[in-house]
């Protein structure tokens, strides 16, 4: 790029109309290259403005054909030319008679006006914005600046599809000013493409892309580290610092470089569908590295696994479970793995006994219609929820230092993932008959993928002749209220396999003659009983110790009788 040379020209007329007369006044003199435009110079085609530290430069390229030039902001230093800001992306300039001239305040309120040289033809402008220079800065952006230089308006608060240090993204609530993201529409055509990034502020803010006015991903409200969906977010990064601000008069996310980090130069950008942080290491060979990208998986797509499904890119293929309690909604389409059915509830909640079934390291449900209390601690916040009968989940608003603050959802929880590190828990609020044994996983698979017995979901654990067993085995039966009255109407003081308190008198021989006991009762099953039993999910869970500390092996929910067939096979996975 030939160094810029800025033409002085006369102060511009009060009306556009008069911009044509321009030509024959505007090249009395020429100055040499600079960082500012006064009423009295102006920027036209071929010249540049070049940032103090030469950091950025400003000025009209044409990134495919002649027919169709911008006003741009791009690094001075970088090659190939990376465009930062497009000023006029929406309104191509055709031809090279376009100039960018201050307007005094005596015109809209003043400003900067793009416009043509010969018919007037404004391309872009800047309005009510009464300003006595522009001035491009080593930080990117373009400054307006009025009496006493204070800033009336800057390239910042306009972002194109990328994110610079220091700029922020979100809403100045005070103005109402919304600084999003938007995507070019192709590698050589800056004009607004389908995708946006911006901060949702109903709720709990988030960021989202959305394509046009439809959610494709969504980072996850911000946990005082990082935010919910992004845990890989170093919160103090050698090189980078991100800041997430929320009050009553802004609800922004910003970055920063370090102060010792000033040879690196990164950028963060909307391309396409995807956010991408590109660095330009110094002494590096040259050229921008992809230093991270969302979104990751599958499992970032907004909604992928529906209302109440977790999505786990760990989890092989079948990326989709449902959160204990819950079954899929649309049995066929899960077992065809298109989970964006989502699951229901089984059991419909009373109000008044209901628990939360914990779902640990996972990126918080959408929080659009939530509400936060960063005030309250996470016992609270359970409280309340459990005190509201619309409440169906909480979570910890903030863990930086421990958990604490509260958030609430009322609607149904939509897009969640498990993160094999890192995640936030989040407490599921469950009828009592489908709390879960502690210590047993949070969500369920459904494992309905086995060819030899196709599209047939496992929604319930006693899947197998459970009729016939429970007659041949003189199983006893209990009625409900019976189980209500037992239990003090499932009372936490009732449960079993709980409180720690006697653990301490679990020494070693003890162990081992529970250790023993499991054996025998073991033994008794597959040997000496009138029926031959296999339990199919021996597990500590279901292991229960009475007074003594005898040990008796429960939860027969997935066991056969191993009767005279001894060619019956079990064709599905089953307990543990
Ligand atoms: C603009 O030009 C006029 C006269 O040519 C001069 O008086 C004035 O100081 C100039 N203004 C600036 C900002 O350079
Ligand atoms: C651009 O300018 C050229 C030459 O002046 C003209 O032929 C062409 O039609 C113009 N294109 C548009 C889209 O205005
Ligand atoms: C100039 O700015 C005003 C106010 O923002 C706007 O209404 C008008 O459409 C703009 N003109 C052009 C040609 O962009
Ligand atoms: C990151 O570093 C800054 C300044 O060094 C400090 O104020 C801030 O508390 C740190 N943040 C975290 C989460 O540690
Ligand atoms: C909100 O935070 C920003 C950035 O820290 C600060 O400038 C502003 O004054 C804060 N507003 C309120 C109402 O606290
Ligand atoms: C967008 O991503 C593609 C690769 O996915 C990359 O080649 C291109 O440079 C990126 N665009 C920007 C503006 O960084
Ligand atoms: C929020 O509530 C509105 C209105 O009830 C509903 O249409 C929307 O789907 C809800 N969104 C989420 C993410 O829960
Ligand atoms: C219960 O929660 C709903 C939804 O958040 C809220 O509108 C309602 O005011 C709450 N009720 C009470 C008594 O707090
Ligand atoms: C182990 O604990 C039991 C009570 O739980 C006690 O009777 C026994 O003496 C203890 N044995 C040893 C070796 O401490």
């Amino acid at each position: 790029m030939a160094m810029a040379a800025v033409i002085i020209t006369p102060p511009l007329p009060a009306a556009l109309l008069l911009l044509p007369l321009l030509l024959s006044l505007s090249s009395s003199s020429v100055a040499s290259a600079s960082d500012t435009i006064t009423p009295n110079s102006s920027l036209s085609h071929g010249q540049t403005l070049v940032s103090a530290g030469g950091v950025f430069e400003l000025g009209f390229f044409s990134p495919a054909t002649p027919s169709a030039t911008f006003l741009g902001i791009w690094y001075k230093g970088i090659s190939p030319t990376t465009v930062v800001w497009v000023a006029n992306r929406d309104a191509p300039i055709n031809g090279t008679a376009a100039i960018l001239s201050i307007i005094d305040s005596t015109t809209n309120g003043g400003g900067l006006v793009l416009a043509d040289r010969s018919s007037g033809h404004v391309f872009w402008n800047v309005t009510g914005a009464g300003a006595t220079s522009a001035q491009l800065l080593d930080s990117g952006n373009l400054v307006l600046l009025g009496a006493g230089d204070v800033i009336t308006w800057q390239s910042f608060d306009h972002p194109s599809d990328t994110l610079l240090p220091g700029m922020k993204l979100g809403w100045d609530l005070s103005t109402g000013l919304d600084r999003r993201l938007a995507t070019w529409r192709g590698p050589t055509d800056p004009s607004r493409g389908d995708y946006t990034f911006g901060m949702e502020l109903r709720g709990v803010p988030e960021g989202f892309i959305w394509r046009h006015a439809a959610p494709v991903y969504r980072n996850g409200p911000w946990n005082g580290l990082q935010f919910s969906g992004e845990p890989e977010m170093r919160p103090n990064n050698t090189d980078f610092r991100f800041e997430f601000v929320a009050n009553a008069t802004d609800v922004y996310y910003t970055f920063l470089l370090d102060a010792d980090a000033d040879d690196v130069t990164s950028r963060f950008v909307l391309n396409g569908s995807s956010i991408q942080r590109y660095v330009w290491a110094p002494g590096g060979g040259g050229g921008w590295t992809l230093y991270w990208s969302l979104p990751r998986d599958q499992c970032d797509q907004y909604a992928q696994c529906g209302a109440y499904g977790v999505c786990d890119a760990g989890g092989g293929s079948a990326v989709c479970a449902c959160v204990v309690g819950f079954s899929p909604a649309a049995p066929r389409d899960w077992a065809l793995r298109d989970g964006s059915g989502g699951c229901v509830r089984r059991t419909r909640l009373a109000c008044a006994g209901d628990g939360f079934a914990p779902l640990r390291g996972v990126k918080l449900p959408d929080t659009t219609n939530a509400t936060v209390d960063a005030g309250i601690s996470v016992e609270q916040c359970r409280t309340r929820c459990l005190a509201n009968c619309s409440c169906v989940a909480y979570a910890a608003s903030n863990i930086k230092g421990g958990d604490s603050g509260c958030i609430i959802w009322s609607s149904a929880l939509i897009d969640i993932r498990r993160f094999s590190n890192g995640g936030q828990d989040l407490y599921v609020r469950l009828a009592a008959s489908d709390l879960p044994n502690p210590g047993t996983f949070q969500t369920q698979r459904f494992n309905s993928f086995d060819s030899s017995v196709p599209l047939t979901p496992v929604q319930e654990r006693n899947m197998e002749d459970e009729s016939t067993q429970s007659k041949d085995l003189n199983v006893m039966l209990f009625d409900i209220s019976t189980i209500v009255l037992s239990t003090n109407n499932f009372a936490t003081s009732a449960k079993l396999g709980e409180d720690n308190t006697r653990s301490s008198q679990l020494n070693w021989s003890k162990r081992f003659d529970i250790i023993l006991g499991i054996a025998r009762g073991l033994l008794y099953l597959h040997q000496d009983s009138r029926y031959k039993v296999i339990h199919r999910d021996l597990k500590a869970g279901n292991i229960l110790l009475d007074k003594d500390m005898n040990p008796k092996i429960s939860d027969f929910g997935v066991a056969r009788i191993f009767g005279d067939d001894t060619n019956s096979h079990t064709r599905k996975v089953v307990g543990t």
